[in-house]
Parts: C-alpha cells; structure tokens; sequence
C-alpha cells in the first residue's frame, strides 16, 4: 500500500501525485483502448460540438491520452493538438493518428501561448488535476473561443463497483494524496468551475457500456484507471470476486455486461472580464 508522500507540502503532494499519474497513465497506455476508451469516446463529438469546432478551427486536446478526440476534430476538417502529462500515452496517441501533433505538457500550466487556440477541450482531466480551477484558467487563458469539458456522473457503476469491490476486500486508498476524484461528479461542482463565463452549456450523454465478460470489465479497470487500480492492487483476486457479485445485476441479455453510463459535457466562453 502506499504511505504518505515523501514531502507532505501541498506543492509536494501535487507534484507528487502528478508523477504517479503521469507514470500510472503511461503504464496503461496499450491497455487503455480495450475498453476504457470505448467508454470515453461517447463524448467526444458532443465536446467537439460543444466547443464550437469547425473545419479550420485551431483546438487543444488537454490530456489527450490516445488521441482520438484529436483524430475526430481532424476528420471535421479542425487542426488539433494534443497535450498529455503520460509520456507513453503520447507515444501511443501519435503512434495511432502518425499525421497529427502531440506535445508533452502539464494541464495546470499549458505550454502555449494567450488566445493561441479557437477552442479548447478536457475529457475526463479535470478530476485528475491537484488544482482544477488552475487547469480551467490554463484552459480559458490558450483559448480565444469556447473551453468544454467532460466528465462523469456521480455513482455510475463503473467505478461505483470497482470502489464497492475495493471496499468489501477492507483495500484502502493506495495514491500519493490527490484530488478528490468525486467531485467533479456533481453538476453544480462542475458548472461552478464555468462560473462568471460566457454561453455556458450543458449536455448529458447517457449509453450503456457493453463488455463480452466478467474479465473484459475488470481489465478495463484494471488497464483503464489508476487511482483504482492502486488501490485493488493489494488483493485482486478477493476484491474481483466481490466485484463479480456486484456486478451480476448488469448481466446483458444476449450474454456479457451492459453498465449504464452517464456523462456530462459543460462548456463556455471566456467572458470579457475573466
Ligand atoms: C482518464 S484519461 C482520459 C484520456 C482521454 N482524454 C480520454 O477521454 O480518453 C486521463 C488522461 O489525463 C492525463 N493527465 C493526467 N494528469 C494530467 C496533467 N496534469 N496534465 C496533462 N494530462 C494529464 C493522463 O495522462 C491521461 O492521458
């Protein structure tokens, strides 16, 4: 199990925790397509939508991961750039889109300059972020149009069942102190970091995420998250045969799992004032 961090300063705990994302993520990069990223895909036109992109539109993927989202702005005709704090995550990205950008970056401060970009897009980045309200600056500071983000809702099965799994085996939280990761589940958290923004919106995308079977759904957690992943690491076989009885209620009638998912996609203008 993890113990506390070494240096137990706010700064040190941030650089800390960013570190052990950076290298979690990166671990996880040829796992993360199987079925984590089938997950995640489901937002990614909405985002596009709702940050304005057109053909021609300049974007920045924050935390890109394998960069499909920049492939899709491409495939509109938009001119992408992906930035990501995993090394091989961004390895991955270009290796799976050779035509397009992928830069090494920190979401809390963007190698990029002032208005550098039309819009600007995060898909599931902002609970990973020791300072999000930081990250959204970044974001709106690059941006000279709209900023969207993505993110979970509250209690999705998921990753209610990984933590209800974690739980029963007695795990405890294994990662460098972080963020807390629930709280950009909540709408009003989420929308409160587009406060004093311009034409902000709001969308939920609601679909079922299918897995042939009990294995499939705990790779995915297992190769599709981190701080998670952490914490089932001590005792997996226990934790993943509660997982399996938790998780029997999402049994598909043609076979596998089906887990019903929701996300939530906000976005905004930068206001004159901000
Ligand atoms: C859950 S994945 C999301 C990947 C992708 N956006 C998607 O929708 O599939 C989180 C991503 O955030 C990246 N990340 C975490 N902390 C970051 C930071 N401080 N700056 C930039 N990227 C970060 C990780 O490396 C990882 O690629």
């Amino acid at each position: 199990m993890g113990g506390p961090p070494e240096d137990a300063s706010p700064q040190g705990e941030s650089s800390s925790f960013k570190a052990f994302e950076a290298a979690g993520w990166s671990e996880r990069a040829a796992t993360y397509g199987a079925l984590m990223a089938r997950a995640t895909v489901h937002a990614i036109e909405p985002l596009l939508d709702a940050a304005g992109v057109v053909s021609g539109s300049t974007v920045l993927e924050v935390a890109s991961g394998l960069g499909d989202l920049s492939a899709a702005a491409a495939a509109r005709g938009a001119i992408p750039t992906g930035v990501d704090i995993a090394p091989a995550m961004l390895r991955a990205a270009a290796e799976r889109h050779p035509e397009l950008t992928f830069v090494h970056g920190d979401a809390e401060a963007l190698p990029f300059g002032d208005g550098e970009f039309d819009a600007v897009v995060g898909a599931f980045v902002i609970n990973h972020l020791p300072e999000p309200e930081r990250g959204v600056a970044e974001m709106l500071r690059v941006s000279r149009g709209r900023i969207a983000l993505a993110m979970w809702d509250a209690g999705i099965p998921l990753f209610a069942l990984p933590g209800q799994a974690a739980d029963a085996a007695g795990l405890l939280d294994a990662a460098p102190t972080g963020p807390d990761a629930e709280r950009f589940a909540k709408r009003e958290n989420l929308l409160a970091l587009l406060a004093g923004q311009d034409g902000i919106s709001e969308r939920t995308v609601t679909f079922d995420l299918e897995a042939a079977s009990l294995d499939a759904l705990w790779d995915c957690v297992l190769g599709g998250t981190v701080r998670t992943a952490a914490r089932l690491r001590d005792a997996p076989e226990e934790a993943k045969r509660h997982f399996a009885r938790l998780a029997e209620p999402y049994r598909a009638a043609g076979g596998g799992y089906a887990l019903p998912t929701t996300v939530r996609v906000v976005a905004a203008t930068r206001s004159r004032d901000s």
